[in-house]
C-alpha cells in the first residue's frame, strides 16, 4: 500500500481561513478583536522563531498580538506579575507562556497563574482536569491540531485502536485523552514499555511524539494504519552539501509511508497545524469570555 500524504500545510492554512472569518465576523458584529499575549523569558533560539512566526500569523489572521519578552534572569515574581496583567486585560483572549522556561523558574507554578479561560495552551491543571473527564476546555494546540487531521481522515474514530509513543504533559497524554474521548481503544507507550514493535503492529492510529529520529521503522506499521508524526528532529545531510541539514520525525518515512494507509510528512505535517490551532484556540476562548457561540469544527 502507498500511503495517503495527509497536507498539514494545506490543512492549516484552511484552518487559519476559517479562523480568520471568525475574526472578520467578531470585529464586524460584536465590534470585538481577539487578541492573543505570547510571553518569551529568555533567548532560546528556536523558542525565538516560534514567537515572532507565531506573532506573524496571529497578525496575518486579523487578530491583535502582544509580545512580552522578558530577560533570561527575570525572577519568578516579575514573571507571575506580567501574567497577572494579560489575565486582568479585557483586551487579550489568549495567553501562552513559551516553553521551557529558564531553569530558577517553577513552570507549574508558571503555567497555573495564567487564567484556565485565556489558557490557549490547554496546559493549566483545570483545563487538563477538564479535558481528562471529557469536559469543554481549552485543548493544547499540537494534539488538537492531530485529531482534526485524524477525524478529517477517517471521519468517526470509533473503536479504533489507537497507540501513542510518548507519554509527554504537551502531546502524549493529551492525545490519548482525545482519542479516548473519540472512543478509541488507547495504548499509551514510552520508554519502558515491553514489546513496543508488538504494541505498534496492532494499531490503526500510531501518534509518534517521542523526539527520536527515525525510531519507527516501516515494519512496526499495520497495513493500511495511520501515521501521525509530530516529531521533529534536525539532522546532519552532508549528502545535501557540507554544513547542511534536513528536519526528519519520528517515524521512518519512506518505510512507514510504504505499509501506511495515510500518513503526516515531516516536515509540512502535524507542524503547521500547531499554529492554526493556537489561532483556533485564541478565537475559541475570546467567543466564550464573550458569551458566544464558539466556532464548530474549531474545538475538540
Ligand atoms: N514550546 C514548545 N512547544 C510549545 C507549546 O506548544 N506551547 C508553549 N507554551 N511552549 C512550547
Amino acid at each position: 500500500m502507498t500511503a495517503k500524504i495527509i497536507d498539514g500545510k494545506e490543512f492549516a492554512a484552511r484552518v487559519r481561513g476559517q479562523v480568520g472569518e471568525h475574526v472578520t465576523r467578531l470585529k464586524n458584529d460584536h465590534g470585538i478583536t481577539p487578541g492573543l499575549a505570547v510571553v518569551l523569558v529568555g533567548e532560546d533560539p528556536a523558542s525565538q522563531v516560534y514567537v515572532r512566526s507565531k506573532g506573524k500569523i496571529t497578525v496575518e489572521v486579523g487578530m491583535k498580538s502582544v509580545e512580552r519578552r522578558m530577560d533570561a534572569d527575570t525572577s519568578e515574581a516579575d514573571l507571575l506579575a506580567v501574567i497577572e496583567e494579560l489575565n486582568n486585560d479585557s483586551e487579550i483572549h489568549g495567553i501562552l507562556c513559551q516553553l521551557p522556561l529558564p531553569k530558577h523558574l517553577n513552570e507549574d507554578l508558571i503555567i497555573n497563574s495564567i487564567s484556565p479561560a485565556k489558557d490557549v495552551d490547554g496546559f493549566h491543571i483545570s483545563n487538563v482536569g477538564l479535558l481528562g473527564t471529557g469536559q469543554k476546555s481549552m485543548v493544547p494546540c499540537t494534539p488538537l491540531g492531530c485529531l482534526m487531521m485524524l477525524r478529517d481522515h477517517h471521519g468517526s474514530l470509533s473503536g479504533m485502536d489507537a497507540v501513542v509513543i510518548g507519554r509527554s504533559n504537551i502531546v502524549g497524554k493529551p492525545m490519548a485523552q482525545l482519542l479516548l474521548n473519540d472512543s478509541c481503544t488507547v495504548t499509551i507507550a514510552h520508554s519502558r514499555t515491553k514489546d513496543l514493535p508488538d504494541v505498534v503492529r496492532r494499531a490503526d492510529i500510531v501518534v509518534a511524539a517521542v523526539g527520536r529520529p527515525e525510531m519507527v521503522p516501516g515494519d512496526w506499521i499495520k497495513e493500511g494504519a495511520t501515521v501521525i508524526d509530530v516529531g521533529i528532529n534536525r539532522l546532519d545531510a552532508p549528502e545535501k552539501g557540507e554544513g547542511k541539514t534536513k528536519l526528519v520525525g519520528d517515524v521512518h518515512f519512506e518505510s512507514c509511508a510504504a505499509r501506511a494507509g495515510a500518513i503526516t510528512p515531516v516536515p509540512g505535517g502535524v507542524g503547521p497545524m500547531t499554529i492554526a490551532c493556537l489561532l483556533a484556540n485564541t478565537v475559541t476562548a475570546c467567543c466564550r469570555a464573550n458569551g458566544l457561540r464558539e466556532p464548530e469544527g474549531l474545538t475538540a
